[in-house]
């Protein structure tokens, strides 16, 4: 099916260059992912960025530290990590159970270390366009659209979803690629007939197929960011795949659609580093249209 975006191929294309560059130019690029807590979930992916790392050449070193870890000896560890030169990138595996306070462990994390791209700085640097770590889920969301042919510039593209890992910093990069973007949450008035109205639909809100064939628009590109474990036990995202794939031109799957994205980025920004050619800005100045 022609109009299935397979990001499971499209991710392991990324890996593969990602580990091609790591031979050709003899990198040495270490990262470090911290696991808090015993959350299987968390565990198994921790796990996948290790294998992830494994098969790029890029050295994964372990912190699994108990529930009951305070939030001082996390601090401490983030510390140590950001002082030492043989550690390129951290990663901070999220949730951290409750009694840590994750925006001050990620503003802990050196913003030339955010391989995740949450730290305040380097969201602002992408929101007034200079080079910085991009949030891997939303930099595989334009990976997909690129590698997948779609013309971004000029587009109108509707996000539904306002998170701060997803929402909007996925905003910002299709602003970036010369879209209009317009961006709905959960107080948007319309949101059918906004939605009808995109060219490319991002959606990111965490309900299981709520979105159906009645919001998209004859031939629209839909990406499906959700993923859900239904009662039947397969997964799910938050656009009702049945329904709208006959609507849509192109469409990405759940799972295998932007999954196996947010990985594949993660290597990049570990092995491309802070201030690859393609966090560079559309403008960087000024007033203007
Ligand atoms: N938990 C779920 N997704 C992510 C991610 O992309 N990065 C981190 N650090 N934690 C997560």
């Amino acid at each position: 099916m022609g109009k299935i975006i397979d990001g499971k191929a499209i991710s392991q294309q990324i890996k593969e260059e990602c580990r091609e560059k790591v031979e050709k130019e003899g990198l040495k690029r270490s990262l470090a992912v911290i696991l808090v807590g015993d959350d299987p979930a968390s565990a198994v992916y921790v796990g996948n960025k290790k294998k992830a790392c494994d098969f790029c050449g890029v050295r994964s070193v372990s912190h699994e530290l108990p529930a009951n870890t305070s939030e001082e000896d996390l601090l401490k560890l983030v510390d140590t990590l950001n002082h030492d030169d043989s550690i390129d990138g951290i990663l901070v595996q999220l949730p951290l159970p409750a009694h840590i306070d994750e925006d001050k462990v990620i503003r802990q994390i050196s913003p030339d270390k955010d391989v995740d791209g949450f730290h305040p700085e380097n969201v602002g640097r992408l929101s007034i366009g200079q080079k910085g770590f991009l949030s891997c889920t939303p930099a595989g969301v334009i990976q997909l659209l690129k590698r997948s042919g779609v013309e971004i510039d000029g587009k109108n593209c509707v996000i539904i979803g306002r998170s701060n890992i997803v929402g909007k910093p996925m905003a910002m990069l299709m602003l970036r690629e010369n879209a209009t973007v317009t961006v709905c949450h959960s107080h948007t008035k319309d949101l059918r007939e906004i939605c009808k109205r995109a060219d490319i639909l991002i959606v990111a809100i965490g309900k299981p197929k709520m979105v159906d064939a009645s919001y998209v628009r004859e031939g629209a590109v839909v990406i499906d960011v959700g993923i859900h474990r239904q009662e039947n036990g397969k997964l799910c995202g938050d656009v009702d795949f049945d329904s709208v794939e006959p609507v849509a031109s192109l469409i990405t799957p759940v799972p295998g659609g932007v999954g196996p994205m947010t990985i594949a980025m993660l290597m990049k920004n570990v092995v491309d580093g802070n201030g690859a050619d393609d966090q560079l800005p559309y403008v960087a100045i000024g007033f203007g249209l």
